[in-house]
């Protein structure tokens, strides 16, 4: 398997990452028209990486269409999704493979500017930017002339609002902008109005860190990597129950089980699987008969959940799910930003019941009313933050009910197991 991601540790080195083939991508696609660069992202199928999995060609067509200028680009590494640490990951190990990226798009969509939004959390990784981001002017692949092309592109660390609704792109746009982070209602979408109401990219961090590769080697080469649905590499975050936690690059639809058995060596102390969540803490969770499923984009969502960001969340046959649901749902009223209705009264109403089912306080009805208030959720938010808690608050009763009504009926078996008092 070719890694190109996260690959050698020592592509921190600007001159290391030359060796590996570095910058040889951007050199190619300066010398393309910047519709033919779209293309060949269009070419290469990749989809983007910061949750949705949204065509990265069609979505650059959309703002390459747009003729208003100045034009921006936006690497998404807010990264304030529980479970997901595959962006710190890249940019602790190779952070050139980013800035390359995004001087690529830039060249592409005729940016001539760049931010990465960057969580507050991550100030080790803003010294990492800011270090690559020093070589590479001084190299000439950044600046007022790039490689000699006499197009000009540079990027600006910019960090993050502490919240996880920023890594939503209008919001993110919003906290760019100096403002609340807050979402926008769209459309218009950020590819025609975005940043100071111009044409914008917004795009995660790992989906930009695949430009190099495709440039370098050809959107067909790329294709072949991995699912035909959606190629490439994938990073995979694993945490949770298992020997060997960490981030894993993996062809796309490398499956599941493959993963936490190989990869991170299988549940810690030999315990059995209970649940697995597959990407990310709003992706819901699965059952231990449904970890064959390969991990992409398509059969992720066909198994009933998504992929989202990759991040692959484990727990063994102790744990209790109530506990599980209940963590979740507090963060997602937590970080509720409060400008809709249904997501702010929502979240508060399913961590509340879920409280009190996880107390021994739980009444006959609650199984039933979390599911209505899931529904009541679904849909009509003004960003997915909304659906992402009702989904999962969904997956846990889908897969857990009996769990759900035997902590109603007689309190949490975990607790008395494991001699804790009742929470
Ligand atoms: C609440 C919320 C949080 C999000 N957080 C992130 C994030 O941390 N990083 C990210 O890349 N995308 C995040 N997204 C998705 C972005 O809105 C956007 O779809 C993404 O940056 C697009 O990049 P891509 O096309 O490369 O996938 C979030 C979405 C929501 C609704």
């Amino acid at each position: 398997m070719t890694s190109y991601l996260l690959d050698v540790a020592r592509n921190r080195n600007i001159e290391e990452y030359e060796k590996a083939g570095g910058y040889q991508g951007l050199g190619k696609a300066l010398f393309m028209e910047p519709g033919q660069v779209v293309e060949e992202v269009k070419k290469s199928g990749l989809r983007g990486r910061g949750g949705a999995g949204f065509p990265t060609g069609m979505k650059w067509m959309f703002m390459a269409s747009d003729p208003k200028s100045p034009r921006y680009i936006v690497c998404n590494a807010d990264e304030g999704e529980p479970g997901t640490f595959k962006d710190k990951a890249l940019i602790d190990k190779n952070p050139h493979v980013l800035l390359e990226g995004m001087a690529i798009a830039g060249h592409a969509l005729m940016a001539g500017l760049g931010y990465i939004y960057l969580r507050a959390e991550y100030p080790e990784e803003r010294g990492i930017l800011e270090a690559a981001l020093k070589e590479a002017r001084a190299k000439g692949y950044l600046g007022e002339n790039v490689m000699g092309s006499g197009k000009k592109f540079d990027i600006h660390v910019h960090m993050g609002a502490g919240a996880y609704i920023c890594g939503e792109e209008t919001a993110l746009i919003d906290s760019l902008e100096g403002k609340r982070g807050q979402p926008r209602l769209k459309p218009p979408f950020p590819v025609n109005s975005g940043l100071w109401g111009m044409p914008t990219m917004v795009n995660n961090v790992e989906t930009l860190s695949n430009l190099p590769f495709i440039m370098r080697e050809g959107a067909l080469r790329y294709a072949g990597i991995g699912d035909p649905s959606c190629p490439g590499n994938k990073l995979f975050p694993v945490s949770g129950h298992v020997e060997r936690p960490g981030v894993y690059e993996l062809p796309m639809g490398t499956p599941l089980r493959e993963i936490i058995y190989e990869h991170a060596g299988g549940i810690k102390n030999g315990k059995a699987l209970k649940a697995v969540i597959p990407g990310g803490i709003s992706a819901p969770v699965l059952a231990p008969d449904q970890i064959d499923c390969p991990m992409d984009f398509v059969s992720v969502q066909k198994a009933g959940s998504m992929l989202g960001s990759g991040a692959v969340m484990v727990f063994d046959e102790d744990t209790c799910i109530v506990r599980v649901a209940l963590r979740t749902l507090e963060f997602f009223e937590h970080e509720s930003c409060g400008k809709c209705t249904p997501c702010r009264e929502g979240t508060g109403w399913l961590k509340a019941i879920l409280e009190r089912i996880e107390t021994k306080q739980g009444h006959g009805g609650d199984i039933q009313l979390l599911e209505d208030v899931c529904r009541n959720i679904a849909g009509n938010t003004f960003c997915p933050l909304g659906d992402g808690a009702a989904s999962a608050a969904l997956g846990f009763i889908r897969h857990f009910r009996e769990e759900f009504t035997e902590h109603i009926r007689s309190g949490c078996r975990y607790h008395r197991e494991q001699g804790q008092a009742q929470p």
